[in-house]
């Protein structure tokens, strides 16, 4: 007898079939990633003076929206036989590759810059059983070591966004943000690292409205963090620094993507620093009460900072919220501190709440 459970999700391959490489059914390893809610921000709408939607991809199966393009990276590496994949990351890669390596019963390496990873992460990846290799030094380093393991020994399958079936499983985030306003967006923020998501993300808008389900495309609005900004600067960094350390990148793989990106649709590449990322977090969690880790507020922080100057978006605004908070809980934890315990007895807890919040009675 076979069981049907209610209400399944299917993942992006199955779901988006039609507009994705061809998958053979025996090979797809599916964690029911994608169909994100995209939440309408009332409270930073008006701040931003425009009306701003959070597509939140923090709620794909590992917490980023990395789980749409791996379910097509690692599904196309069992089609094709591979036993074995690799990966560079400032940590989501590297989860979600673990993860649909696990489904698929494959091995994983991931070679990670060592003492960059957030918490979360670095759980996730020793959980799933990843082989972990820590490197002396920054993921630009570690893409290319990667790249050239792949390339060389030939039984490993890279599953960097440099990989194409990367990019043409997350461009479907595009068609869900369609699909659910009813139209593109006039505007699309996101952060911008490797640059193979707003590369994604273009593709899918363009393929949207040639296939003449719209007229028109978002601007692509792409936000760097100052210190790690070489599409700002127009040159590679080095040392990249920033408090988002999923984004502390030197030299983009998708550079070109990006900037097509950002000239095809009129939009624009700009840096934010530190402490408007974290503050941007910070009125996320605290205003919407949405928590995403420190790189994916690097969106919003680049409409706060466009709408400070008056160059803010008009009509309706999308932004990418790309990796759930508790990835990065060590960001929080810095920040604030626990208060401490108190007895427990009533008239302790009602003096600690009148203390807190004289209007508790
Ligand atoms: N936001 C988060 C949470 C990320 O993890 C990344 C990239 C980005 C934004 C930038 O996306 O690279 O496509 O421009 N993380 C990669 C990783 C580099 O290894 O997990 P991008």
């Amino acid at each position: 007898m076979s069981v049907q459970a209610a209400s399944v999700r299917q993942g992006v391959i199955r779901r988006h079939r039609a507009w994705l490489p061809e998958i053979p059914e025996g090979a797809i390893a599916a964690l029911g990633e994608g169909e994100t809610p995209l939440i309408e921000a009332t409270r930073l709408s008006e701040r931003i003076g425009a009306r701003l939607y959070l597509k939140f991809e923090g709620m794909n199966p590992t917490a980023s929206f990395k789980d749409r393009g791996m379910t097509m990276a690692i599904s196309r590496a069992v089609a094709e036989g591979s036993r074995a994949c690799i990966c560079a990351s400032t940590g989501n890669t590297a989860a979600s590759a673990s993860a649909y390596s696990a489904r698929a019963g494959m091995s994983c390496f991931v070679v990670v810059p060592a003492g960059k990873i957030a918490l979360g992460k670095a759980v996730q990846f020793l959980a799933h059983g990843a082989k972990v290799v820590q490197i002396m030094g920054n993921f630009d380093a570690a893409l290319k070591l990667s790249q050239r393991a792949a390339k060389e020994l030939g039984t490993v399958t890279l599953v960097n966004s440099v990989n194409p079936d990367r990019i043409e499983g997350q461009k479907t985030a595009a068609f869900e943000v369609c699909e659910s306003l009813g139209r593109p967006p006039d505007a699309l923020a996101l952060p911008v690292g490797n640059a193979g998501n707003i590369t994604a993300y273009w593709k899918g808008f363009k393929e949207w409205r040639e296939a003449g389900y719209a007229d028109t495309a978002p601007r692509m609005l792409g936000f760097q963090a100052e210190g790690a900004s070489p599409l700002v600067a127009g040159r590679d960094f080095e040392s990249p620094e920033t408090v988002a350390s999923a984004i502390r990148i030197g030299a983009p793989a998708s550079r070109d993507g990006a900037l097509v990106a950002m000239r095809e649709s009129g939009g624009l590449i700009e840096s934010v620093t530190d402490e408007e990322i974290l503050k941007a977090q910070d009125l996320l969690a605290r205003e919407e009460g949405i928590f995403c880790e420190p790189a994916s507020a690097a969106g919003v922080a680049g409409l706060l900072k466009l709408a400070r100057e008056g160059r803010a978006p008009e009509g309706v605004v999308a932004s990418v919220l790309t990796g759930h908070g508790l990835k990065d809980p060590d960001i929080v934890l810095s920040r604030t501190v626990l208060p401490d315990p108190i007895e427990a007895t009533f008239e302790a807890l009602v003096g600690v709440m009148q203390q807190t919040e004289p209007d508790a009675r």
